[in-house]
């Protein structure tokens, strides 16, 4: 009934607001909106908002400047205290699942389980194998199913709608970083079936990593590590302010700073945050025996000159960029084509949050 229900898809992270606003259209989507408010620093910190009322006004703003009169907003959270996790159950009904799912989630969650809300996805049925079917008393083979769960702290929650809500928006859906950048590329490129693919999102403070098989996440993790870590050492290295060490980054010159200094610094701390990465790559190929075949990058990070050749090299996986734009239209007289381009990798996560629509499953 709700279901063309008009959303705003508000990515809210460390650095900016990004807003994106899609139409749903016969022939497919066609880009609406898309704004960015930038925000102070200090404003969040570590996926936490201290400063509300600057979120508030930056969210007004925006929707003051893109004149958008729709309340319903969704959005996502991101952090590392979010547990997401395969887990195997014996097969159910979706229905017996979630009234079992708080029950068997208890065991993977480190912490109370009252403090967290969970969702989970069926993903599928698995047979066990014969071998271990016959030891059955009935000797049925035993089915179970993977589940992928999703336990979110109550608290990260209403922090994260509260502004939302005191800016006269209603969030009518909360989704997570990691499955935005999924939504948007699977929307954009297919369901990678046979494949192995790992999506890294690079914003201010986070790594995003979210790798599938067969379109379905095996394994996903946000880890501390974006463009503010980069920030941080050029700041240190050339003694220079968070707003300067910011245009180094994006390759304004700087008199007395030579730009191969900076190369190779911004080239270090990626160093530094692959090497993370690639402890989770290498986990994975361990316990599954699967190779990574390609890497999609999104987020501001994948807007640094060179980062493809440094990351390919880094991981020895080849890294693309991802267009989020890729199968929607965009009107160029009222869009400038190469600002959208050049922001495209931004709002991946924002493109993917404005193609859910009311009635989609939400976390509870
Ligand atoms: N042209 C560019 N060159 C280098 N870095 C860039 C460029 N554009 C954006 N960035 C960097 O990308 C980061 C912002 O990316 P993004 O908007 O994806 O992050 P965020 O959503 O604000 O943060 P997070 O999700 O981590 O809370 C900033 O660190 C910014 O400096
Ligand atoms: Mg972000």
């Amino acid at each position: 009934m709700f279901g063309s229900k008009d959303v705003v898809g508000l990515d809210i992270g460390t650095s900016s607001i990004k807003l994106v606003r899609l139409k749903k259209g016969k022939k497919g989507y066609s880009l609406l909106n898309f704004g960015i408010m930038p925000l102070p620093p200090e404003t969040i910190v570590d996926g936490v908002i201290e400063k509300p009322e600057v979120v508030i006004n930056a969210i007004k703003n925006l929707f003051k400047m893109e004149k958008i009169k729709t309340k319903e907003v969704v959005t996502a959270i991101a952090g590392q205290e979010i547990v997401i996790k395969k887990i195997n159950v014996p097969k159910m009904t979706e229905d017996e699942l979630a009234e079992s799912i708080r029950a068997e989630a208890e065991q993977y969650l480190p912490f109370d389980i009252d403090e967290v809300n969970v969702d989970f996805q069926i993903i599928k049925e698995i047979t066990a194998e014969k071998k271990e079917a016959e030891t059955e008393e009935e000797g049925a083979p035993k089915i179970n199913m993977d589940v992928l769960l999703v336990a979110v702290r109550k608290e990260q929650i209403e922090a994260r709608n509260k502004p939302i809500i005191d800016a006269g928006l209603r969030p009518v859906i909360l989704d997570l970083d990691v499955f935005a950048v999924e939504n948007s590329y699977e929307f954009n490129y297919g369901i990678a079936q046979g494949e192995v693919l790992a999506l890294i999102n690079m914003g201010a403070t986070f790594a995003n990593v979210n790798i599938l098989v067969d379109g379905i996440t095996e394994f996903t993790k946000d880890i501390a590590g974006g463009g503010n870590r980069i920030n941080h050492e050029l700041q240190k290295s050339f003694n220079v302010d968070h707003e300067t060490a910011e245009k180094l980054k994006m390759g304004a010159g700087l008199n007395g700073v030579s730009e191969k200094d900076v190369a190779n610094t911004i080239a270090s701390v990626l160093g530094e945050i692959s090497h993370e990465i690639n402890k989770m790559f290498h986990d994975f190929i361990k316990s599954t025996e699967k190779n990574i075949s390609r890497v999609v990058l999104s987020g501001g990070c994948a807007r640094i000159s060179g980062i493809e050749k440094i990351l390919t090299e880094n991981f020895d996986i080849p890294v693309e960029i991802i267009d989020p734009y890729k199968n929607i239209k965009i009107n160029p007289k009222i869009f400038d084509p190469e600002y959208i381009h050049n922001m495209a990798p931004v709002a991946a996560i924002g493109v993917g949050l404005a193609m859910r629509r009311l009635g989609d499953k939400a976390a509870k």
